[in-house]
């Protein structure tokens, strides 16, 4: 049922009053007249904006491998069918100006389609054709010019909504773009998003009141379509939302639309008045289309089947129900539908319009008519692949994230107090060691607890970075920015946090406990406390980086710090170890701190930890007399030809150094080892979200 096309935008001409009437008879009395008001232009036009682009897909088919199951001989063998169509033979087109949504019930393949269309899915394994204009659409381009809205809105809970678009402006659009003109885009797009009332307030999470969840939505729509794009794909925009909000966000959609972009969208259910703003309809039930076309053609569609849908009803409801009585009733589910869609369809595409303008000229001209902010990336050469240089984005990212982290004083105070409790726990335990055998242990002692502490706490900012880490895969999904500046700025704002971390613990323990070396031991201890808080974070950032669980993250963290410690040198010598476990003792993070920490305490030769009798603490003469000690002293320098006296050092502290096993790195060698470490573990993370975040599917 669709008026002669004298043009490519007739069809959501229908739609356009319909919306603007907005009462519940336009899906049950189209008006052929309104149709024709809005079919005049040559160029055609919806509400005014000249039709640019036309996208078309043809027989998209997509099926995936079904799982194949081992029998107890180790024979395969495939489930019913080696090979299930998720996509079936999709067909249709969608207009600037136009919103199509996808429809249907869970599992109908809503998702799959959307992403076929945004280029989510391999090519190869895709079936069918999509064109922009009538040209085959390039990945680079479509990223260029489209945008892809997720279903979970991941954003940094508190920003403000303004600063949360400021920032997606800042890393999406080029530099060429002034600032000035970033904060118009921006305010203009708070208008256009319905959200001026709540500009300042923050999003918020679980402890801070932040945006309501529609709000929240609209922000989470707007940081994807800051650069204005042409195409917008949404996956269940509305679903989770209430009637209310749901119905804003499509309102906010239609604006969109309206400017001159496309919306492809997958809706769970729409409400009535909801159904009123969408153009263009796509029913599916198993993969396969069982309706296309205009909201009001749903009546006389189902007529024609043989289903009344009733008056005053809302026709998506009854379509969805209908659908899923006869995938539950009939073997062949709803054949009929598609067989009868099918040849409407064919009755349609004989009449369909040739696109408006060949494809080039027709994103320059959006471009020049202000879509597409960033503009710059369009100068007959191929399209950027990032709006930004590196050193940009990790400014934008660093800023975003230290603000982030001012918002939320309580959790650096609660990580400053951690090391003031730990310090003081630490400090008035190890209170001020003498040179004995006794301290000398307590001083080995206390060196590893402090460093086996900065590894455990460094576990603290696990559940951050994971949840970081899927805001940046939802951001970069479309290439907002680069992954290096994303792994750069998480390495500068972990370490600022850091240093304040060593401030308030350092001075703290090494005065407290009288550690050795004057300034210049206090200066290296300082850096040593610094690298392992460095290696320590880093490794952690790493296991953010693999597993996408915090409880999970924590338990391997956990765990392999044990074993590291173990393996460290301070439970067991390296000659203790066996040879099968050596290379747990090299690869250990904890061997480089401790034996740095341990030659900057002992190798000091004029410090002496054993003298005289001292020799015989700790062993069953320990309680003999001074006098009968001396005596036996004196005995033991007489046997072995030296003159031993009860000022005589027994123990050094290369002694010390020594009996530990500590000879093969110098200190400022073990220092250098722990902070490359940082480095590796973060090159590490770099690779886990190179390869681990699939933005495709295959
Ligand atoms: N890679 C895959 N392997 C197996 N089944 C898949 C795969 N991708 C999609 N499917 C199946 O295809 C169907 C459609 O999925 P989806 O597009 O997510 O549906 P919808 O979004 O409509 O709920 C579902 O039954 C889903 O389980
Ligand atoms: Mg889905």
């Amino acid at each position: 049922m669709r008026a002669s096309a004298p043009n490519c935008a007739c069809w959501i001409n229908w739609s356009v009053p319909m919306a603007r009437e907005a009462n519940l008879t336009p899906f049950h009395s189209p008006s052929p007249l309104l149709a024709h008001q809005y079919c005049h232009s040559p160029l055609g036009t919806v509400a005014g904006t000249p039709c640019k682009f036309v996208l078309a897909f043809s027989d998209l088919s997509y099926s995936v491998k079904m799982p194949t199951k081992l029998s107890c001989f180790g024979k395969k063998h495939h489930t019913a069918e080696p090979t299930r169509k998720v996509l079936d033979s999709i067909s249709g087109e969608v207009k600037t100006g136009e919103i199509l949504a996808v429809l249907g019930a869970s599992g109908s393949g809503k998702t799959t389609f959307i992403d076929a269309l945004a280029n989510r899915i391999k090519r190869a394994s895709l079936r069918g054709s999509i064109t922009l204009n009538g040209e085959k659409l390039e990945g680079r381009l479509l990223k260029a010019i489209s945008a892809y809205v997720m279903q979970d809105d991941l954003m940094f809970p508190m920003l403000t909504v303004e600063e949360t678009l400021m920032f997606a402006a800042e890393v999406r659009l080029p530099p060429s773009v002034s600032a000035s003109k970033k904060k118009e885009r921006v305010q203009a797009l708070i208008d256009q998003l319905d959200l001026r009332s709540a500009a300042d307030t923050i999003i918020g999470d679980e402890g801070h009141r932040g945006v309501s969840g529609g709000e929240r939505r609209r922000v989470s729509i707007g940081t994807d379509i800051v650069h204005d794009p042409i195409l917008l794909f949404l996956d269940e925009p509305t679903s989770g939302l209430d009637s209310t909000s749901a119905l804003m966000v499509v309102q906010v959609l239609q604006r969109i639309a309206r400017s001159g972009s496309m919306v492809i969208m997958s809706v769970h259910q729409p409400s009535y008045r909801i159904l009123g703003l969408l153009d263009r309809l796509i029913f599916l039930s198993r993969g396969q289309m069982v309706y296309s076309g205009p909201p009001h053609g749903l009546v006389e569609f189902f007529a024609v089947f043989g289903s009344q849908i009733p008056d005053g009803g809302n026709p998506a409801e009854f379509a969805l129900d209908l659908i899923r009585e006869l995938e539950d009733t009939r073997p062949e589910g709803a054949k009929g539908l598609v067989t009868l869609n099918a040849l409407n369809h064919e009755a349609r595409a004989r009449t369909s319009a040739e696109p408006c303008l060949p494809l080039q000229d027709a994103v320059r001209n959006s471009i020049a008519s202000g879509k597409l902010v960033s503009g710059a990336m369009m100068d007959g050469a191929p399209f950027a692949s990032y709006p930004n240089p590196v050193w940009i984005e990790v400014l934008a990212v660093t800023k975003r994230a230290l603000l982030n982290m001012w918002r939320m004083p309580e959790i650096m105070a609660f990580r400053v107090g951690d090391m003031v409790v730990t310090g003081f726990l630490i400090g008035t335990i190890f209170w001020q060691l003498h040179y004995t055998p006794q301290a000398m242990r307590e001083r080995i002692g206390f060196l590893a607890i402090t460093i086996t502490t900065i590894f455990f706490t460094s576990t603290d900012t696990l559940g951050v970075f994971i949840q970081e880490k899927f805001i940046y895969q939802r951001e970069t999904a479309y290439n907002a920015y680069r992954l290096t500046s994303y792994v750069l700025s998480n390495a500068i704002t972990t370490f600022l946090p850091l240093v304040f971390l060593t401030t308030t613990l350092v001075p703290i323990v090494f005065f407290t406990v009288g550690l050795a070396g004057g300034v210049q031991g206090f200066t290296f201890f300082f850096l040593t406390i610094l690298a392992t808080f460095w290696a320590g974070s880093g490794f952690v950032t790493f296991i953010s980086g693999v597993l996408s669980h915090v409880v999970l993250g924590y338990t391997v963290a956990a765990a392999v710090f044990s074993y590291f410690l173990l393996l460290s040198g301070f439970f067991i010598n390296r000659n203790r170890i066996p040879g099968y476990w050596i290379w747990l003792h090299y690869i250990s993070l904890l061997k480089y701190p401790y034996e740095a920490v341990m030659q900057n305490e002992f190798s000091n030769s004029s410090n002496c930890f054993s003298r005289g009798v001292q020799i015989f603490d700790g062993t069953t003469m320990g309680g003999l007399p001074t006098a009968k000690k001396m005596e036996v002293l004196v005995a033991i320098g007489q046997a072995l030809g030296l003159s031993i006296g009860n000022d005589t050092c027994i123990t050094t502290g290369s002694d010390v150094l020594h009996y530990q096993q500590i000879d093969q790195l110098n200190k400022w060698n073990c220092l250098l080892v722990t902070v490359a470490w940082g480095f590796f573990f973060r090159l590490l993370f770099y690779f886990s979200l190179l390869f681990g975040s699939r933005n495709k599917r295959k």
